[in-house]
């Protein structure tokens, strides 16, 4: 849903969008509005035009019943008037778990072959949440714009699990586990050797509920805070980050 102003060549001079998101916390789904696109051409700002479109877009979302809103930005005083709060974030690390399993057949999926993007849907259309205390319940066309922006971003299917693995190698050599895309999720330590078996460390950049695994919290800093209103701090987990892949 996105809230513009209009010049009269009719170029968009200012825009503030706004988005549902079924988002699982704490094992319920909560009917959340993300908000995003927010910006303003330089010669409009100051005017007073974000203000009525921040304004404008968190009434539709409470009209529309939405129980909470989420955004990412490098400009929390920004949204803090209207009731947003910064949420500290955490990955967690810790050694790679034993795969006695041994490799599993594995095949990476490349984001620019169309067989490849129509399997990936499919799964992303039945997943499971990666976690049952901090999730996206559903965020198909993030998962495939952030693989489309992030190179780096590495995607495994294991066929025999049914499962997409979204990852990274760290500059340390540590395999970075950034989300997982199935309708089980399996124990992590029936995913990494199909991976990176020879790595020493693993980090996963999600609540890791449903890994069968144990890994510090560490603090995650990312260039923009995460900020979430109408949410009582009590009712977050502890220790949560939002998964890179359903960044927006
Ligand atoms: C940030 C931006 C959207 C503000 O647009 P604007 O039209 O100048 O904002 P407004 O005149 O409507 O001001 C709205 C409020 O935000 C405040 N504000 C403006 N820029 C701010 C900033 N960088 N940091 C914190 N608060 C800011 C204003 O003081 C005003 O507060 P008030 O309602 O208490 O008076 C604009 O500067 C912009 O497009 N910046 C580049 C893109 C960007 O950073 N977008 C936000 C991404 S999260």
């Amino acid at each position: 849903m996105p809230f513009g102003y209009f010049d009269e060549a009719g170029r968009c001079v200012a825009n503030f969008s706004a988005f549902t998101i079924p988002l699982m916390i704490n094992g319920r789904v909560v009917k959340a509005a993300g908000y995003q696109s927010g910006a303003v051409r330089p010669e409009f700002r100051g005017a007073g035009l974000y203000r009525d479109l921040m304004r404008r877009a968190f009434d539709w979302a409470a009209e529309s019943g939405h129980e909470i809103g989420i955004l990412l930005t490098d400009k929390p005083p920004l949204y803090e008037p209207y009731g947003f709060q910064s949420v500290p974030q955490h990955r967690f690390s810790g050694p790679m778990p034993e795969t006695a399993f041994g490799r599993r057949a594995a095949r990476p999926l490349d984001i620019n072959n169309g067989k490849d993007i129509a399997l990936l849907s499919k799964l992303l259309d039945n997943r499971q949440p990666v976690s049952q205390q901090f999730a996206p319940a559903r965020q198909k066309e993030m998962f495939l714009l952030n693989c489309h922006f992030d190179a780096g971003i590495r995607l495994t299917l294991i066929e025999e699990l049914d499962c997409v693995a979204a990852w990274k190698v760290a500059d340390d050599g540590a395999l970075q586990l950034l989300d997982l895309v199935c309708q089980n999720i399996p124990p992590v330590e029936r995913i990494v050797g199909a991976l990176n078996p020879d790595a020493t460390r693993l980090e996963v950049f999600f609540p890791i509920d449903r890994l069968d695994w144990d890994g510090v919290a560490v603090p995650h800093k990312g260039y923009c805070d995460l900020m979430i209103s109408g949410l009582p701090a009590a009712t977050l987990p502890e220790f949560f980050m939002l998964s890179p892949l359903a960044e927006f």
